[in-house]
C-alpha cells in the first residue's frame, strides 16, 4: 500500500483497504511507542500546523507524533497567521508548500482545506473542518478494533447533532468499513440528504447500512458503540443553546440509553465533553438551564463502558500513521 504524496482531507477519498491499512499502521506505531522503539524516520522534515479553531487533542497529537517521527513543527494560531485575511488561501498554501513537507489545517469550510491541498504541492491533512473530521475517525476505528477485534458488522449509534463533522464522518467511515450506522436524533439534526445517499450507496457495496431515526429505543437497541458529541459546535453562537437543549435533551447518552444497547456496548466521544460542571461552559449552561450534565451523563462518561481516553490517546498514533505514510516514511518491522 503506497500512500506517499496523498492528501488526507476526508475519508470519502480513501478505499476501505487504505483506511484499514492506516489503522493497522497506527496499531503498529502504538506498539512501538509502548516498547520504546524509535520511529524517527522523517528526520529533517518540517510540518506546518494551521489552527483557525482551538484544539487540545489534535494539536498535541500532531506535535507529539511529528516529534516522534523526527520532524520539526511550526504552529500557526488563529490570530498569528495572515491566512484568508491579508493573504489568500492559495498564496498561503504555495508559500508554506515551499518551506514544509506537510501541512495540517483545522478551521472552517472543507473548501478551504481542499484549496490548500490544490496549491500546496505537499501532503495536506484535515485536522477538522465544519464538514469532516477524518483524523478523529481513524482514532475511533483503532479504538473499536482494539476493543472488538473487528470493524465489519459493528453497530454504531450516534445520538445528538448529526449534521456536522463528527456525525458526517462517522456515517462515512461506517459505510466504508461495512459497519451499521444509526443517527438517532431529532429530524432537524439529521445529516445532509446527499451525503446520506452517498453513504447508503457505499454501504450497499461493503455490507454496512445507514439508518436515521428519532426514536431512542429503536436507535440505541442492540448498539455495540454509542457515540455522541457536544450539542453546540465550535463557531456557533452561544444563543443557540436554549434551542439545542430543548431539541437534543431527549438524546442525551445516559444509563437508560446504555441499557438499551448491547450488553457489551461501549461509549465513545471525541471530546471535549460536557459531562459535569467542571468546565466554564458546562457550569454556565448547566446552571442556567438546570442540567447537571449535557450530551452525556457523568455516570456513563466515567463508567467501565467508556473508552473516551483510549480514543483520545489513539488520536496521536493514528495521526502519526497518516503523516508517516503520506510522507513516504518506512518503519522497520520489529
Ligand atoms: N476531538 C478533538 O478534535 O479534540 P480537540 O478539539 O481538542 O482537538
Amino acid at each position: 500500500m503506497d500512500l506517499k504524496g496523498r492528501h488526507f482531507l476526508k475519508l470519502l477519498d480513501y478505499t476501505p483497504e487504505e483506511i484499514l491499512y492506516l489503522v493497522d499502521v497506527a496499531a503498529d506505531l502504538k506498539e512501538k511507542k509502548k516498547k520504546g522503539v524509535p520511529v524517527d524516520v522523517l528526520r529533517g522534515k518540517n510540518i506546518a500546523l494551521i489552527f483557525e479553531k482551538t484544539s487540545t487533542r489534535t494539536r498535541c497529537a500532531f506535535e507529539v507524533a511529528a516529534h516522534d517521527l523526527g520532524m520539526g513543527t511550526t504552529y500557526l494560531d488563529p490570530v498569528a497567521s495572515q491566512i484568508g485575511k491579508k493573504e489568500s488561501i492559495a498564496d498561503t498554501a504555495r508559500v508554506l508548500g515551499r518551506m514544509f513537507e506537510g501541512i495540517e489545517y483545522r478551521g472552517f469550510g472543507q473548501d478551504i482545506v481542499e484549496e490548500i491541498a490544490k496549491y500546496a504541492g505537499v501532503p495536506v491533512w484535515n485536522g477538522l473542518t465544519n464538514e469532516f473530521h477524518p483524523t478523529q475517525m481513524l482514532a475511533d476505528l483503532l479504538t473499536i478494533k482494539e476493543h472488538f477485534g473487528r470493524l465489519s458488522g459493528i453497530r454504531l449509534t450516534y445520538l445528538g447533532d448529526a449534521r456536522y463533522n463528527t456525525g458526517n464522518s462517522l456515517m462515512v467511515v461506517c459505510a466504508k468499513m461495512g459497519m451499521h450506522f444509526t443517527a438517532c436524533t431529532n429530524r432537524k439534526y439529521y445529516p445532509d440528504e446527499a451525503l446520506v445517499k452517498t453513504c447508503q450507496e457505499i454501504a450497499a457495496k461493503t455490507g454496512g447500512s445507514i439508518h436515521l431515526t428519532e426514536d431512542v429505543n429503536e436507535g440505541a437497541s442492540g448498539a455495540d458503540v454509542v457515540c455522541t458529541d457536544v450539542w453546540v459546535s465550535m463557531g456557533e453562537p452561544a444563543e443557540i443553546w436554549e434551542e439545542r437543549l430543548r431539541d437534543l435533551s431527549p438524546y442525551q447518552v445516559n444509563a437508560k440509553v446504555m441499557a438499551l444497547a448491547d450488553k457489551g456496548a461501549v461509549f465513545m466521544h471525541c471530546l471535549p465533553a460536557f459531562h459535569d460542571h467542571n468546565t466554564g461552559i458546562g457550569k454556565e449552561i448547566g446552571e442556567r438551564y438546570g442540567m447537571a450534565e449535557l450530551e452525556v451523563t457523568d455516570e456513563v462518561f466515567e463508567s467501565a463502558q467508556s473508552l473516551v481516553f483510549e480514543e483520545a490517546e489513539n488520536r496521536m498514533h493514528t495521526i502519526k500513521a497518516v503523516m508517516l505514510t503520506t510522507l513516504g516514511g518506512v518503519v522497520e518491522d520489529t
